[in-house]
């Protein structure tokens, strides 16, 4: 396998990460020597007795707002940590919408350096300074960075080389294709009156192949018309 993806998260939070970093896909990724996780606490790089990262916003106005200096300092030393040049994440509900594509283009890269917001989110400064790429999980507003942070690390780490059991399950899957996925089935194949679409019983696997297409195809009409390939989008 080829050099691990260094992750380091920067976070009030740290303890959230470690059950969920060490659970499921983003655990077994982290085993199997792909990805390496880093959490740093900004409450670290506070400069006062009570650890304060956060002050009243100047103009006035409701909440607290994350302040520059321990972020910068928390970045700068976790940045130290390691020669390889990190590539910044700020996770914002303003930031560029995540996406499969750029799950993919992520997946890619090195060194993901990931800063999670709280409060009424970072001094503006943070933005100027440390120039990262924004990201939104979704147009909602999240309490604090970390869920954000896990469904990014999450929807990264399952795509490294070696991490998913077959290789294939990510190819097919909804997005990567620019199509939703076609439906699933297991045994039985009648369960409560529910049977499996014969094609899925026949063997054939060019039809079966075809019928997993046709559906793709529909679901996608029916779910995410926006989605289609513009040949589909004509066809009405
Ligand atoms: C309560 S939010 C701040 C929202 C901010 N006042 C605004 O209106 O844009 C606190 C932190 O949660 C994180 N967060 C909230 N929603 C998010 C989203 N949709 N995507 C990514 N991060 C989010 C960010 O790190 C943000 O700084």
């Amino acid at each position: 396998m080829s050099a691990a993806l260094r992750v380091d998260v920067l976070t009030i939070f740290p303890e959230i990460f470690r059950p969920a970093l060490s659970t499921s896909i983003p655990g077994i990724a982290e085993r199997k020597g792909a990805v390496v996780y880093r959490l740093h606490d900004i409450r670290d790089f506070a400069t006062d007795s009570h650890r304060s990262v956060d002050d009243r916003p100047y103009g006035g106005g409701p909440g607290m707002v994350m302040k520059p200096d321990p972020i910068f300092h928390c970045v700068e030393a976790a940045e130290a940590q390691d020669p390889e040049p990190a590539f910044r994440i700020l996770l914002t509900p303003q930031g560029e919408r995540l996406t499969q594509k750029r799950v993919e283009d992520l997946a890619l890269k090195r060194r993901l350096l990931i800063v999670c917001g709280h409060y009424e989110g970072f001094d503006e400064r943070v933005r100027e300074g440390l120039r990262p790429c924004e990201i939104s999980v979704g147009d909602y507003v999240l309490s604090g960075g970390e869920f954000a942070a896990f469904v990014l690390i999450d929807a990264v780490v399952r795509l490294l080389p070696g991490v998913l059991g077959d290789a294939d399950s990510a190819k097919d899957e909804s997005f990567t294709s620019g199509l939703l996925e076609y439906p699933h089935y297991t045994r039985p194949s009648e369960f409560r009156g529910m049977k499996v679409p014969e094609i899925l019983l026949s063997g054939d696997h060019a039809k079966v192949a075809q019928w997993r297409r046709e559906q793709a195809i529909l679901r996608t009409r029916l779910r995410r018309a926006d989605l289609l390939p513009e040949e589909e989008k004509e066809k009405g």
